[in-house]
């Protein structure tokens, strides 16, 4: 394997249409952040790229949505998500935007030095155009039916259902979503990059030289690369972007495809100045993408296509892609807000940053979708990072202070456990530096908790506190061993949990860690006073769980409300089809479940006559106390042909009004009517 001097990080560019939430954290900045430290702890030369992505059409839709500029839109979402990433801890190295003086120059520059190099093929063709609107539409502008799979709400550029990339002209039966409108086409010219005169050289890159990238990444790229590359359109007839800088080409922009990843190379030159082509340039350097998997084809296909287009540049050396996140189960959706979005994270729950980075990386989608729960959340806080990490050191940190008033004591002679805890600790830094070079982010948290439970089970197995009442020198060996493990602790779990090591190696009275002291057990040495311990992890009650869960439900109901149309009319009836429908009000005399059925509810109804009516109703799962409906006053269709359900007779049909939940809720008058009364 090549040896390089240093490591460029980048992450992807948040678009700055929204907060960031769960699913992009874990996919792309926890573990972009858990690399850039494990390397920074090898003390190795790295830097990390961040920053958002502030083109592109679902900020202008935005924008218009809200009678706003695209601008306000961007600064908004920019400072809150920049806020919020350096709450959480991540280490960006800069956190720049595409709306940058720098960026502007930086992807016009890079544009033209193609353009000039005659690496662009210009063509005209057509495209949708929206006449009242009197814009062209493109991507997020037009929805329509994927010509791939069927999903009627496919985009311009992409169906999400089949992860399918598209032209706006694939789509069947389009419609602009700014008017709504069906569009016409109309004459363009843009400029388009021809991937498949990259495609040999694509090939022979990823396919020959890189088959030691993630299995998910290879074989996507396999599959774009099998099915032919076309020409690519890079110009886009939007009024938010970067202009393109040609002259005659008024009105047309960058394709924010074509600018964001731009973007690393500006945010890097706005961090490093003129550094920046140490970065970029020389071979010693390595870079590394972040991504989620819905950018593959960009970093690993369309980018490449653009820095070898241009020539001067290195190529990524590998692409970590992730998987999805889901949440409770569904697709965590920024247009429909059904997240987990980081900043309310960070105020609802202050101070449990180390919480979230540990389930995210604990339930990371490295391999394949994995889904967020609250209530796996809970668990994981409660029965690891409190019941396994926090009660080690807890241990650990009150037992020396006990029985040495926090001073550690000399090493005495080395026992059995002492050396095999010593050896396990070595040999698990080990693995878990071979995950981590190997981007299983993972399995070397897992590692790191392994440490713990070496740490409790030395301490079960060694028992200081009995020790202490008859040999106090083996009580001080001990509790050294524990207290080293516990500053062991505080290396291994810097990269996942930097705020509790950071209180860690306080608390121990350390400053500098690296990853070579990682496996020493002379770290903090003899005579050093620790400082009392502070609790590393609290639970997470049930009411923090109750009330998240909660909080998505609402979400999830208030979607439903603002999606909920009524049925269109039925076809026109006569007055004679109506008139033979006999509804009459009933009073409810008794209302209960029917046993062994989830559906059936049995009615009793005084409907006038003197002998009660039985009407069976499917609507159990409606009621969950049926007796709220005795007394009541309800209509029923009394002509309905009785029929036999579960073994009872039913005589008739109650009236229920459907909601947009699909539960159903019984009708009747607005005021009290005699049982019997007919309804017409
Ligand atoms: O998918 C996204 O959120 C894009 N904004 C990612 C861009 S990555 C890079 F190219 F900037
Ligand atoms: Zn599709």
């Amino acid at each position: 394997m090549k040896e390089f001097k240093r490591t460029l990080i980048t992450s992807a560019l948040p678009y700055a249409n929204g907060p960031v939430h769960i699913g992009h954290l874990a996919g792309v900045y926890v573990p972009a952040d858990i690399y850039a430290r494990y390397l920074r702890l090898k003390g190795e030369e790295v830097l990390f790229i961040g920053g958002s992505d502030e083109h592109g059409v679902p900020i202008t839709i935005k924008a218009k949505k809200e009678g706003v500029t695209p601008q306000d839109i961007v600064d908004r979402y920019h400072n809150i998500i920049k806020d919020s990433f350096a709450e959480l801890g991540i280490t960006f190295d800069v956190y720049g935007r595409t709306t940058s003086e720098t960026h502007r120059r930086v992807a016009s520059g890079f544009f033209r030095k193609l353009y000039d190099k005659g690496e662009f093929v210009e063509k005209t063709s057509m495209q949708l155009y929206d006449a009242e609107a009197n814009q062209f539409l493109a991507d997020r502008y037009v929805t329509g039916t994927c010509p791939h799979c069927g999903n009627p709400n496919a985009y311009g550029d992409q169906c999400e259902q089949c992860g399918t990339s598209l032209n706006a002209t694939d789509l069947i039966d389009p419609k602009s979503a700014i008017t709504g409108n069906t569009p016409v086409l109309k004459e363009t010219s843009h400029w388009y990059l021809p991937l498949d005169k990259w495609e040999p050289a694509l090939r022979h890159w990823i396919l020959d030289e890189h088959q030691e990238w993630k299995s998910n990444v290879y074989g996507q790229c396999k599959s774009w690369l099998d099915m032919g590359l076309q020409p690519r359109a890079v110009s886009r007839d939007l009024d938010w972007g970067i202009p393109v800088p040609v002259e005659g080409a008024e009105g047309k922009v960058l394709y924010v495809w074509f600018d964001a990843p731009i973007g690393y190379i500006s945010n890097t030159i706005d961090c490093v100045g003129d550094d920046w082509e140490k970065w970029w340039k020389d071979k010693d350097t390595r870079m590394l993408h972040f991504i989620g998997k819905d950018n593959i084809v960009f970093h690993c296909i369309v980018f490449p296509a653009m820095l070898m287009a241009d020539g001067s540049y290195n190529l990524p050396d590998n692409v970590p892609a992730n998987e999805f996140l889901n949440l409770e189960d569904d697709k965590i959706s920024t247009s429909r807000n059904y997240a987990v979005w980081l900043h309310e994270y960070l105020q609802e729950l202050p101070g449990r940053q180390d919480e979230l980075r540990y389930v995210l990386t604990a339930n990371a989608p490295e391999t394949k979708d994995n889904n967020f729960t609250w209530t796996d959340f809970q668990q994981r806080v409660n029965s690891e990072l409190v019941a396994i990490l926090g009660n080690f050191v807890n241990r650990a940190v009150v037992l020396t202070h006990k029985y040495f008033d926090g001073a550690v004591q000399p090493l005495g002679e080395l026992l059995p456990p002492d050396n095999a805890v010593i050896g396990e600790i070595g040999s698990l830094k080990l693995q878990m530096t071979e995950a981590l070079d190997s981007f299983h982010f993972r399995e070397a948290l897992k590692l790191a908790m392994d440490m713990a439970r070496a740490g409790n089970r030395y301490l079960q197995e060694t028992e200081p506190w009995k020790e202490a009442k008859t040999d106090m020198a083996r009580t001080a060996t001990i509790l050294n061993v524990a207290i080293q493990l516990c500053a062991n602790l505080s290396i291994a779990f810097e990269p996942f949990l930097p705020f509790m090591s950071a209180k860690l190696v306080k608390m121990l009275g350390g400053d500098r860690i690296t990853w070579d002291m990682l496996g020493c057990f002379d770290l903090v040495p003899a005579g050093a006073r620790i400082g009392k311990a502070e609790l590393l992890f609290e639970k997470i009650e049930d009411d923090v769980v109750a009330f998240q869960q909660e909080k998505l439900r609402k979400t999830v109901e208030q979607n439903m409300l603002a999606a909920w149309k009524p049925e269109p009319v039925k076809e026109d009836v006569a007055f004679d089809t109506f008139e033979k429908m006999d509804i009459r009000v009933g009073k409810v005399l008794e209302c209960r479940k029917v046993p062994k059925s989830k559906k059936l509810l049995e009615f009793s109804i005084d409907d006038g006559t003197g002998t009660p009516r039985t009407i069976l109703s499917g609507i159990a799962q409606s009621y969950e106390d049926p007796q709220v409906l005795v007394g009541k006053e309800i209509c029923f269709v009394a002509n309905f042909a009785p029929r036999k359900m579960m073994g009872r007779e039913s005589c008739g049909m109650i009236l229920s009004a459907v909601n947009p939940d699909g539960t159903l809720t019984v009708v009747g008058p607005t005021a009290e009517v005699r049982p019997g009364a007919t309804v017409g």
